[in-house]
């Protein structure tokens, strides 16, 4: 009998991954960092955050090099970091600038500076690369049409891999099961032959036509009235975990869906969408959402009863032509991780 192929095998752990190390993750809402600092983790690393006097955002590995202290405990007071353990206090390049216990003109030794991260703000968002980045963020043309207006989600924590998220957005043949209470009540299980190409310069998927149920709730996101609405959609990714939907409706209406994913660890990560419409704005940015994140608990429900990571490699799983993106997405994945 051979053995299952580990599901914690090298090409699914993420959080060593020079690859990933090296890439841009989204950490939290840019109005939700500001002059307090903001604790997350990324791949397993505590971050602080927060907003410098220059508006520039500061990254730093939460420990104070002291004792340890979390430095997102801490205040900052004229535009330092003040460790909550012992006052040390620590500029915006992350220099230890002053240590009250110690003789006036005494400089800090040379390990009590804070090694940063760089930090960036991009659609709403705190980007953080923990190494080095090798590539620039990619770009969304909507962000800068101004017939659209952009709505960000609150960061989210779901309790499931990156890689069983960025999986997930790839796929359109589970909304007849999972999303059937919001939109999925009205669509055709049997997928059509999925052809897969580049959506622009940056995202890489395919178009497909669906019929999708429009009550309540939903029929406020797509502004017509109909109980069933017919959308044409593209599905793509960019690497490492940024999926993307557009919906196209026959009114004119646009709605752009960034689905977001980053690993806090191997089996916990953050979630947040972006979105862009090309709507008159005369619905709230909520009431927007409210359908949005309604979807989203329903992918959460389902993810979060998955074990463990998803397998990489290409034997583990089983997967039907229906399935393409998600496994070319998978296939690049591992490419991109060096695997
Ligand atoms: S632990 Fe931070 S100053 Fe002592
Ligand atoms: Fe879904």
């Amino acid at each position: 009998m051979t053995a299952a192929p580990s599901s914690t095998s090298n090409q699914t752990v993420l959080c060593g991954n020079g690859p990933i190390r090296d890439s841009w993750h989204p950490v939290a809402r840019a109005i939700d960092v500001g002059t307090a600092p903001v604790a997350v983790t990324l791949l397993g690393t505590k971050v602080v955050l927060y907003r410098s006097l220059s508006g520039d955002f500061v990254a730093a590995p939460d420990r104070c090099p002291h004792r340890e202290a979390p430095l997102s405990l801490g205040v900052i007071e004229d535009g330092c970091l003040i460790c909550p353990y012992h006052g040390w206090s620590f500029g915006d390049d992350g220099k230890c600038v002053g240590i009250p216990s110690s003789t006036e003109g005494v400089p800090p030794p040379p390990r009590a500076h804070l090694a940063t991260f760089q930090a960036t703000e991009k659609f709403g968002l705190v980007w953080v690369c923990l190494g080095e980045p090798k590539v620039p963020l990619f770009d969304i043309a909507e962000e800068h049409d101004p017939t659209f207006r952009r709505i960000n989600t609150p960061v989210e924590l779901w309790q499931t891999s990156a890689t069983r998220m960025s999986d997930n957005f790839c796929d359109i043949t589970h909304f007849p099961y999972v999303h059937i209470a919001t939109f999925g009540g009205a669509q055709d299980p049997h997928v059509p032959k999925i052809e897969m190409g580049p959506l622009d310069e940056h995202f890489y998927g395919y178009r497909y036509e669906v019929k999708a149920a429009n009550s309540g709730v939903a029929s406020v996101s797509s502004g017509q009235t109909e109980s069933v609405i017919d959308r044409a959609m593209t599905t793509g990714f960019t690497m490492p975990f940024v999926v993307r939907s557009t919906i196209a409706y026959n009114t004119g209406l646009s709605h752009i869906i960034l689905m977001l994913s980053t690993p806090i660890d191997d089996v916990t990560s953050y979630f947040t969408f972006v979105i862009w419409r090309n709507d008159d704005f005369s619905v709230s940015a909520e009431e927007v959402i409210r359908f949005d994140l309604a979807i989203g608990a329903e992918d959460k429900v389902m993810l979060e009863r998955l074990d463990g990571v998803l397998p990489l490699d290409q034997t583990t799983l089983v997967s039907v032509q229906a399935d393409k993106c998600s496994v070319e997405w998978r296939r690049r994945l591992i490419e991109y991780m060096g695997g």
